[in-house]
């Protein structure tokens, strides 16, 4: 939800932090600061808004500092003004620091604090956890007035002391004026990854703003911190106990996580689909044996073939996809299978009896909710997979095992390289699953064979661009769109309508097109477009029938339809064509037209694609 950048070493922290921070800005934009640490004072430089405009208050340094830590913020507690802004430090001028999370018992710390003489400036839990820290290490007592340290470790066990006081989540950055040559990082429910340089050391939020320095990270996990020295670092749980962290190479590159000549993410993301699907097929597609081979998964599988249940569990997009693979595990493992939203699964007290399968799908493996719907699956049992795209993520170490979509970093907010993955990944573990059950080889081996043919049938797809264009320009003005799909296309409606809201905020639902006569078809007026996928498949007269209830009431229809479909064309104002494919894998088709019409109207719109309002890539708050 926010970003966090640290640097520690020798070269000059400032255009390092700047630097990260706009790498992170997908995390959050709604305020950003950065604290440099030199000769003994915390330069705090902080403002709402931007990056850019924090950029724009931060002098050029006379005597360069090496020694900061950064934030951009996705505000949680208290509004996005530049008081609120990170980085924090506490009232006795001490102890500075920038943090991701939610503490859920700040208000009780705050008031305590206060009538232990602290000041506040901000409506922040942050300024709470900095000074919890300061009072600790200034009074130089815990709680109950025992555990006076040894003074080197001061600073550490201030922390620590702070940290047992603490209920929430957080990813923590922390300087202390009196302890230039230390710099804390602890890791709790939210993302921090340590890059390891040529001594010199970044901590951040995700790797992003970690590769172009070192290619060498330590994944600290819950409850861990990390106490960076001049000489290297030590890592420990937040109780004092040491623990022994490898070193890992990060898997993504600089140009991967950088724009090359594309106007924004989300269009370099939608334009990748064709090769980072290959790239999520290469090595797992078995035609010949009508298989798959999923390395992550394969020895859960062999238990897997008698699951009784399948439970899925995601937010967003990631949900969309999910309810594609409750469909597919149906249709070709025969196995119940139900999608859940993880926000609500998470307290609903759910039946999960021993032979479930859980399985969680998240593209940043960092969603609260969804890792939260993790966690209380394992408790009961359930045998738990992620579907995950960010390698080392929370999720993707949580979970039993797990497949990795393989697209690189997602840098646009608005996912879309990640849902077509996302589908694709449940598609295979359908056909494996149902390979041990009741699927024939023949079937197995044709839908594998055509799955092998959808990158190119994207890049096909890619070429209409100029026409979705057009269609969003000539719709651009009306304020609420409708998108209907039925069977495995209904997910796709679903997916293209928030596409479209998150975007261009453009009101938009997605319904299954058989529920307009239900009570939504009084909606319809020509100011409100209807996209349909009306692609041929099982239920074409269903949807055509569908479209003609909306044409006869006035409304406008844009058409996504099987290329070549003649009979279709005198149903759509506006016409979109994906190649034909199989029924079971259209939802990789259709989406795509989806994704590059609310690309379009958002840009058409004046919006900033990759960071919409009030939105960050990833939700690490409940
Ligand atoms: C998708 O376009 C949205 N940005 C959002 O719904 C996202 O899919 C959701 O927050 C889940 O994120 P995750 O896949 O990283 O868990």
């Amino acid at each position: 939800m926010c970003g966090i950048v640290a640097y520690f070493g020798k070269k000059e922290a400032q255009p390092i932090l700047i630097e990260g921070l706009r790498r992170l800005e997908y995390r959050g934009y709604d305020s950003a600061g950065v604290a440099l640490l030199k000769d003994g004072a915390f330069d705090l430089y902080k403002i709402s808004g931007r990056i850019a405009n924090l950029e724009g208050i931060v002098p050029e340094p006379s005597s360069p500092a090496t020694v900061g830590i950064g934030h951009t913020r996705w505000a949680t507690h208290g509004k996005p003004t530049t008081p609120n802004a990170h980085p924090h430090i506490d009232c006795t001028g001490k102890i500075a620091v920038v943090h991701n999370g939610i503490i859920e018992n700040y208000a009780i710390l705050k008031k305590w604090l206060i009538q232990e003489g602290c000041t506040f400036k901000s409506e922040t839990d942050t300024e709470v956890v900095a000074n919890l820290i300061g009072y600790f290490y200034e009074k130089n007592l815990s709680r109950d007035g025992q555990n006076t340290p040894q003074r080197n470790n001061r600073f550490e066990w201030a922390v620590q002391q702070a940290l047992n006081e603490i209920h929430g989540t957080y990813g923590l950055a922390i300087l202390c004026l009196d302890c230039p040559d230390i710099m804390i990082g602890v890791k709790n429910g939210s993302p921090l990854i340590l890059g390891v340089g040529e001594n010199e050391f970044i901590i951040a939020s995700d790797t992003s703003a970690i590769i172009e320095h070192t290619s060498q990270a330590v994944y600290l996990s819950d409850g861990e911190m990390v106490c960076i020295r001049k000489d290297g670092f030590t890592t420990k749980t937040i109780t004092d106990k040491e623990v022994q962290k490898e070193l890992k190479e990060i898997e993504i590159s600089l140009d991967q996580i950088e724009l090359e000549g594309f106007d924004h993410y989300m269009q370099k993301e939608i334009a990748e689909q064709p090769q980072v699907l290959e790239t999520c097929l290469n090595g797992r597609v078995d035609v010949k044996n009508g298989r798959v081979v999923l390395g992550g998964i394969q020895d859960q599988l062999r238990d897997l073939t008698r699951t009784k249940r399948v439970i899925l569990a995601a937010c967003g997009t990631a949900w969309h996809a999910g309810l594609v693979g409750e469909f597919l595990f149906e249709q070709l493992a025969r196995i119940p299978a139900e999608v859940e939203y993880a926000s609500e699964f998470r307290y609903r007290n759910p039946v999960i009896d021993e032979g479930a399968l859980f399985i969680a799908i998240s593209q940043s493996g960092e969603t609260a909710d969804t890792l939260a719907a993790v966690e209380q699956a394992k408790e009961r049992g359930a045998t738990v997979l992620g579907v995950v795209n960010v390698v080392g993520s929370t999720i993707a170490r949580t979970t039993d095992a797990g497949v990795y979509l393989r697209v690189g970093p997602e840098i646009g907010v608005a996912s879309t390289k990640a849902f077509t993955a996302q589908v694709a990944v449940l598609t295979m573990l359908a056909i494996e699953l149902g390979r041990r059950r009741h699927l024939s080889a023949d079937i197995a081996q044709a839908l594998l064979k055509e799955l092998t043919e959808i990158p190119k049938k994207v890049e096909h797809i890619l070429t209409q661009n100029e026409q979705i264009k057009q269609i969003a320009q000539a719709n651009i003005d009306k304020d609420n769109w409708l998108f209907l799909g039925r069977g495995l296309n209904y997910p796709v409606a679903l997916e293209g309508a928030l596409k479209l809201k998150e975007i261009s905020y453009i009101h938009a639902e997605g319904l299954p097109a058989a529920e307009m006569k239900h009570g939504p078809i009084a909606l319809i007026t020509d100011e409100m477009p209807t996209v349909f996928i009306a692609t041929q498949c099982s239920q074409y007269e269903k949807i055509i029938g569908n479209i003609e209830e909306v044409r006869a009431r006035g409304g406008k229809t844009i058409v996504v339809a099987t290329e070549g479909d003649e009979h279709i064309k005198q149903y759509a104002d506006h016409l979109i064509t994906v190649p034909d494919t199989v029924e079971q894998l259209q939802p990789l088709l259709t989406v795509v037209p989806l994704q590059m019409l609310a690309y379009h109207a958002a840009v058409l719109r004046g919006h900033d694609v990759d960071k919409p309002r009030n939105l960050a890539k990833s939700v690490t708050v409940e």
